[in-house]
């Protein structure tokens, strides 16, 4: 059998980004073992995600520890006790310290739902819908000890329709947002990745992205 990529997901809310993960392992279409779901919220409903899929979880509440470099400490150890190679970010509410980040170089990864370098930090969806950008989407990038501002491994870009209230924009958004993560994930799997700088590459692409969006649509241009 394939070796599958270890990964450890962190998450603080609902969940859905791990829930695409979960499904597409389930489905072979991504070759990574979840080996833990780590979360500060144990409300998260991520946990029980985890729970219906007999996927190990740890809560690891950020307001018992006295720093974020001490919260960070368990963390790690718990991924690194799993055996973890690859951390995903889904929806994790806290900014990881250096120290978290130097245990796994280049091998943390967050999804934003924004086209960064536009709107990081919270509420991206609503930051783009405010701003009456005409496109928005999301971005899967490795983290660093910014907000949202690492490498950029992947992005989906979707139209802001006129009939658009922020929940429907964040709508669209999520349901990409649930086919790049694992997308990127299985690019990591495979071992196609490469960061130049700032510069992510794919080895082996079997196509380039080619068109070119307009918002309103050209009439005649
Ligand atoms: C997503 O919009 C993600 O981009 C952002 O937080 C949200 C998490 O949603 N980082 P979920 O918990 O995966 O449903």
């Amino acid at each position: 059998m394939e070796k599958k990529l270890p990964i450890g997901v962190l998450a603080s809310g609902s969940g859905s980004n791990l829930q695409s993960i979960i499904d597409h392992i389930e489905q072979g279409r991504l070759d990574a073992d979840i080996r833990v779901v780590i979360s500060n919220n144990p409300d998260a409903y991520a946990i029980t995600r985890a729970q219906k899929h007999g996927i190990p979880f740890v809560i690891v509440r950020h307001q018992e520890f006295p720093d974020r470099e001490a919260f960070d400490r368990q963390m790690a150890e718990i991924l690194i006790s799993c055996g973890v190679e690859l951390v995903v970010m889904a929806g994790f509410m806290r900014v990881l310290s250096p120290l978290f980040l130097k245990t796994f170089p280049q091998r943390v990864i967050n999804i934003h739902p924004a086209l960064l370098p536009s709107f990081p930090g919270l509420h991206g969806q609503r930051q783009a819908f405010e701003y009456g950008v005409k496109f928005s989407g999301c971005t899967v990038h490795f983290a660093d000890d910014g907000v949202d501002s690492g490498p950029i491994i992947i992005q989906a870009v979707v139209p802001v329709l006129e009939t658009d209230t922020e929940d429907t924009l964040a709508e669209r958004i999520l349901r990409e947002e649930h086919r790049i993560y694992p997308q990127a994930i299985q690019f990591y799997a495979e071992g196609r990745i490469e960061i130049h700088n700032r510069q992510v590459r794919i080895r082996g692409l079997k196509e380039s992205a080619s068109q070119v969006l307009h918002n309103p649509p050209l009439e005649g241009f």
